[in-house]
């Protein structure tokens, strides 16, 4: 590092046009392919394209070689450029999607696996990936659910530390690694109706509870960048939030990094209704905290106007550049601008067989069985198995943030991993009836023809449905949450046929999957599963490797029931029969909880637990010291009932009976992934301490409400075991 002087001094010889410049991030190609920037096509704006401070989506160790080259030829002060682009869940190798890799429920498998994305994206020149998305989100609807790891404030905490201990590695600007940038602060997951981009209502109560957590421990894990949403909070967007930017992120949560808006979010602020033009949007957000603007340039445009006039001032400006400076220092860019951008290296290292072996694992580990019965799975080698599906031969197994960098023709299908077994395949019907028109192509009524012949011949049904990546992106909400009726037509004619049906579904989303659930022996959500999806999958069916995936989000029983997440407050009708019941917290007319909960899911064997035991009943809270000190411990004694070895996560969940203000019907606080073989026990404690307890209080801060709490330990969030105890004492 070349330290604050040597950033002071340069920042002193730049003019605040090219200071504005340096405050800008350019698109790396125009729509059309043509390069921008450095690399020409860009004529109009020269002075911008030879002294912008990063590229947005231009990799490729080559291409970025020769871009750092040129641009540091042209830059006034030579300074070189930063690469950004969205590095999401694996470079070239892909891991399952965002939600799947939550669905592990393991924390180091993520770091891991943020690691071999960071060494794959720095040989082709990334600087900095715009990732974790730490979004809680608890509307299904919503397509960019499928880069979330869900809807518990825990869990997305310790896979958002995860991500960015993966990507940074130990110490910022070490090699093979990249720097981290968390996205969208906040309440991103919470627009209204699940429309992209739509507003946000959001209270202190919930926004510091459950919203802020995972940013919170983003930081903690010493993430550099930090993207605002596109949305509104409370009629502010998050853009040109003062409060939001300024007092809770560098204030309360202590955020000392680069901000970046989000992709021309700083000229929208004119469509918000909340600028009257660029020149205000610009002003709007510098004042607000925003340091880079990402692609539009309203800061190239009007910065040295808006000095001029004292609408913001020169100090704002240079603080914003000395923190993108400082980030070019700390990644070593002025000392080897070229960081690890190597087209050796990428021969070497993009989709080697260590990454994809690790890809595969995960593909597995993501997995959740949700039903097994008459013996369904594992399958056989002596079975013959219909493959039946779109998604049975199909490459389509990344999502469109895996394929901005990953590409389908590298992934591994289901039939081929299935090769040593018997199998027959019949497509079935088209992936989306809505999708391709004009192509030619068998009307779907025949496809599904062929498939019921190819049903009746075999022993078993393996069914492979799901929606197209597209149903689950940015701008990808939908109405309704079920599979296309083209795949439930399929599903209801091979059905028809009596053989078992395993059926596995690829997702982006939570879905309504009662009639499939109801249909099938078996069924298995698989996500995106990226790469080595086919290999993954196929581990679990042949049962090389057990089922050990949990949901990461609820699954509702209808799409009118979304929002539902297992972690709401309790009412003042609760629904205690779990059936349909007037006058009480519900719907007309169905069940009023999920299809299946949060945290659900099966293994091969069975598990038993006992009752949960405690260390204490009455704790006083003098008699201990720091928040993170066990104030007691909660266990139970888990054995494994079946006849093979299976991995079962264990979940602690603790309640506060009554509060100052209404708590969660319960909170995950603790969860451990316990291996064991047929017929052996173990003991699984866990420690509870005043951090898990505490609360944030509107007004008063981070409480601790002296009174009665439950903890549950059990399978997932409706397990009912649970123990009390009362504390004493407070603050
Ligand atoms: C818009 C998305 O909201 C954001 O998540 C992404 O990182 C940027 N575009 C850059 O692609």
């Amino acid at each position: 590092m070349l330290g604050k002087k040597y950033i002071a001094d340069l920042i002193g010889q730049m003019t605040l046009l090219e200071k504005a410049a340096e405050m800008t991030q350019l698109w790396g190609e125009n729509p059309d392919g043509t390069l921008m920037g450095i690399l020409r096509g860009f004529h109009e704006k020269e002075h911008l394209s030879a002294n912008a401070g990063s590229l947005l989506g231009f990799n490729g160790a080559e291409r970025v070689l020769e871009a750092q080259r040129l641009h540091i030829e042209e830059n006034a002060h030579h300074i070189p450029l930063l690469f950004m682009t969205d590095v999401i869940h694996g470079y070239k190798t892909i891991f399952p999607s965002v939600l799947g890799l939550g669905a592990t429920w393991n924390p180091s498998l993520i770091e891991e696996s943020a690691a071999v994305a960071a060494a794959e994206a720095a040989v082709s020149g990334v600087h900095v990936t715009f990732s974790p998305m730490a979004d809680l989100v608890r509307d299904a609807r919503w397509g960019r659910v499928v880069e979330s790891t869900g809807e518990d404030p825990y869990l997305n905490s310790l896979c958002a530390a995860a991500f960015v201990r993966g990507y940074q590695g130990d110490e910022i600007g070490a090699p093979l690694h990249i720097a981290s940038c968390v996205k969208h602060f906040i309440g991103y997951g919470a627009v209204e109706g699940g429309r992209d981009y739509d507003s946000v209502q959001l209270g202190d109560y919930s926004l510091y509870n459950e919203y802020l957590p995972a940013f919170q421990a983003a930081i903690d894990a010493g993430c550099e960048l930090l993207m605002p949403a596109f949305n509104t909070v409370n009629g502010i967007p998050c853009t040109s939030s003062r409060r939001l930017l300024r007092t809770i992120l560098k204030g309360d949560m202590d955020f000392q990094g680069t901000v970046i808006s989000d992709c021309t979010a700083i000229c929208e602020l004119v469509a918000h209704g909340s600028a009257e033009d660029n020149a205000h949007a610009a002003a709007l957000s510098l004042d607000a905290g925003v340091d880079i603007e990402m692609v539009s340039s309203t800061f190239y445009e009007n910065l040295e106007r808006l000095v001029e006039t004292g609408e913001i001032s020169m100090q704002q400006v240079d603080g914003a550049v000395e923190r993108i400076l400082t980030l070019k220092d700390k990644l070593g860019l002025f000392e080897n601008p070229f960081k690890d951008a190597d087209p050796e290296r990428e021969k070497e290292l993009h989709l080697c067989p260590g990454h994809r072996a690790l890809a595969r694992r995960a593909a597995a580990e993501a997995l959740v069985l949700l039903k097994n019965e008459n013996c369904a799975l594992p399958i056989k080698k002596s079975e013959r198995l219909a493959l039946i599906g779109p998604f049975a031969d199909s490459r389509k197994l990344i999502d469109i943030w895996g394929l901005v960098n990953g590409k389908e023709t590298d992934c591994v299908t289901l039939r081929s991993a299935l090769e040593d077994y018997k199998t027959d395949y019949a497509q079935g019907c088209h992936l989306w009836n809505l999708r391709d028109m004009d192509e030619e192509r068998l009307p779907d009524d025949e496809l599904i023809a062929q498939a019921v012949e190819t049903a009746a011949r075999s022993d078993k049904i393996i069914l492979v449905l799901g929606e197209h990546p597209d149903m689950s992106s940015e701008a990808g909400s939908r109405t309704e949450i079920t599979l296309p009726e083209n795949q439930l037509k399929l599903l209801q004619s091979v059905c028809r046929t009596g053989k078992p049906v395993v059926t596995l579904i690829m997702n982006g989303r939570p879905m309504v999957l009662n009639e499939v659930a109801a249909s099938s022996d078996a069924l298995l959500v698989c996500w995106f599963p990226g790469t080595e999806g086919g290999n993954g999958i196929a581990d679990i069916l042949t049962g090389r490797c057990g089922p050990s995936g949990r949901l990461p989000m609820t699954f509702p029983r209808a799409t009118g029931q979304v929002p539902i997440y297992y972690n709401h407050l309790p009412t003042g009708r609760p629904n205690t029969t779990g059936r349909y019941q007037p006058f009480a917290n519900g719907y007309i007319g169905i069940d009023p909880g999920p299809l299946y909960p949060f945290g659900y899911g099966l293994t091969y064997t069975d598990f038993s637990y006992s009752p949960v035991s405690l260390s204490a009943a009455e704790i006083t809270l003098s008699d201990h010291s720091g928040p993170d000190e066990a104030l007691l411990t909660a266990s139970v004694t888990l054995t494994n009932t079946g006849a093979i070895s299976g991995t079962e996560t264990v979940q602690l969940y603790l309640q506060d009976m009554a509060g100052t203000l209404s708590r969660p019907v319960r909170m995950l606080k603790g969860f451990q992934k316990i291996v064991l073989e047929p017929g052996e026990s173990c003991t699984v404690t866990f420690p509870i301490t005043a951090k898990m307890l505490e609360y944030y209080i509107p007004g008063k801060g981070l409480s601790l409400e002296a009174g009665t709490f439950r903890a549950y330990i059990g399978a997932h969030a409706q397990c009912s075991a649970y123990q009390e105890f009362h504390l004493k004492g407070g603050y």
